[in-house]
């Protein structure tokens, strides 16, 4: 029998604490010892809880019993998760986590620690929920050379965009329902401004390429200012908006990374990606593209990565999954200035054809966008790719447009 600890019994460590129990034959014959949950950390009461009898309020009892090999960590934000599981890890017990913004923040130093210990560190339930993608792209796409992965990487943004694009909805009451229907926070602010999709972008980023990835250094954009007419706009275009997380390789030593609203091409992989669902599009040098897809947050979907991550640190206890990446200065990362894509603008003007004829004058080519319901004296259009701080100088010159909305455009 192997005992475990669950720190944090909110939605994802109750659902944990519910796999382990509902699906215990199943974990029995998947690693032929019982999974025994010996604590669960908690500052409130649960008396109905089938549990009730393990909970403690009290840390040191998880950190100072040896028969705990394995500590379970869903109470999110920093700290003191952060100050848990160090010590956990250094005591030589494994620990696997859902917290995106622990292992975005401090991911590199507790991989460090771990390895010391020779124990595990694992956070498949950090990206994608219930998707597979950790342990996919530390394993199984090993052999290739990955040169870009892009995702649709928060379901709360995904699922507020779905209901403007589809049932014509603005921001603000697509977001009072995904309040509603419990998808979005009371203070939603970490998902609609992009902080969530930053942070697994970030892991993403730092596992693939090596190098831990700090989210303060990655150009972040959220979809508040996303309007009805640019999601019109878009499917002029031919494409839908996503809030895309990207990461390219540009060099040995050089990655292109964002989070921003995007124009996604109605034939790619990403374009369909709906509600509240999460899809990643990995691409390796040998298999082409790997497009992972399903549910990327809710009880049930992410307790079952965090059920896997334990189940792999029992059939490792003796020997450490090889997970880990290099701190790093963030010097990798191109200045965000310097990224070239295709760009759109939305915006007014005293006299439409003068400005689209200004517009190709200060751009080149550009693409002109036009819809039916278009408001007297608005104009759209798409600029060829160009690096975002030669973007910004172009659309200064362009005074007699007062640009509204620009959103890059997506090679996805
Ligand atoms: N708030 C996150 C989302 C939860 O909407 O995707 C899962 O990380």
């Amino acid at each position: 029998m192997i005992s475990v600890a669950i720190m944090g019994h909110g939605v994802v460590g109750s659902g944990v604490a519910e796999i382990l129990a509902t699906h215990k034959q199943k974990l029995f014959a998947a690693i032929g010892e019982e999974i025994n949950v010996k604590y669960i950390l908690d500052l409130r009461e649960f008396p109905d809880s089938p549990f009730a009898d393990r909970f403690t309020k009290d840390f040191s009892l998880i950190s100072e019993d040896i028969e705990v090999r394995v500590v379970v960590e869903t109470m999110g934000g920093l700290h003191p998760a952060y100050e848990y599981v160090k010590e956990c890890l250094s005591k030589g017990k494994s620990v696997v986590t859902s917290n995106k913004e622990l292992v975005a923040a401090y991911g590199a130093e507790l991989l460090a620690i771990a390895s010391e210990q020779n124990a595990n560190f694992l956070f498949e339930a950090s990206v994608g929920g219930g998707i597979p993608i950790i342990r996919p792209i530390n394993q199984c796409l090993v052999a290739n050379n990955v040169s870009e992965i892009a995702g649709i990487l928060n379901g709360t943004t995904n699922f507020i965009l779905t209901k403007m694009i589809h049932e014509g909805m603005g921001f603000d009451e697509a977001l009072k329902l995904a309040q509603e229907l419990g998808y979005a926070e009371r203070n939603p602010e970490a998902d609609v401004e992009g902080h969530d999709a930053c942070r697994k972008i970030c892991i993403l980023a730092s596992l693939t390429f090596g190098k831990h990835i700090y989210p303060d250094a990655v150009h972040t954009e959220g979809i508040t200012k996303i309007t009805a007419a640019d999601v019109e706009y878009a499917a002029v275009w031919g494409g839908v908006i996503k809030l895309i997380g990207s990461v390219k390789k540009l060099d040995k030593d050089t990655i292109d990374i964002i989070v921003a609203p995007m124009f996604v091409p109605g034939n790619s992989q990403l374009a369909n990606i709906d509600d509240v669902f999460n899809g990643v599009m990995v691409r390796g040098d040998c298999t082409g593209d790997v497009v992972f897809y399903g549910k990327g947050a809710g009880k049930l979907p992410t307790a079952s990565a965090v059920v896997a991550d334990i189940v792999d640190s029992i059939k490792h206890i003796k020997s450490r999954k090889y997970l880990s990446w290099a701190d790093s200065d963030n010097s990798s990362v191109l200045p965000f200035e310097k990224s070239v894509r295709a760009m759109y603008v939305r915006g007014v003007t005293d006299d439409r054809e003068a400005a689209y004829d200004r517009a190709a004058a200060v751009f080149g080519d550009i693409h002109r966008l036009s819809k039916d319901n278009a408001p007297e004296g608005e104009i759209a259009f798409i600029t060829e790719p160009l690096p975002y701080e030669e973007f910004e100088s172009k659309l200064n010159e362009l005074s007699e447009i007062k640009a509204e909305s620009v959103i890059r455009i997506g090679d996805l």
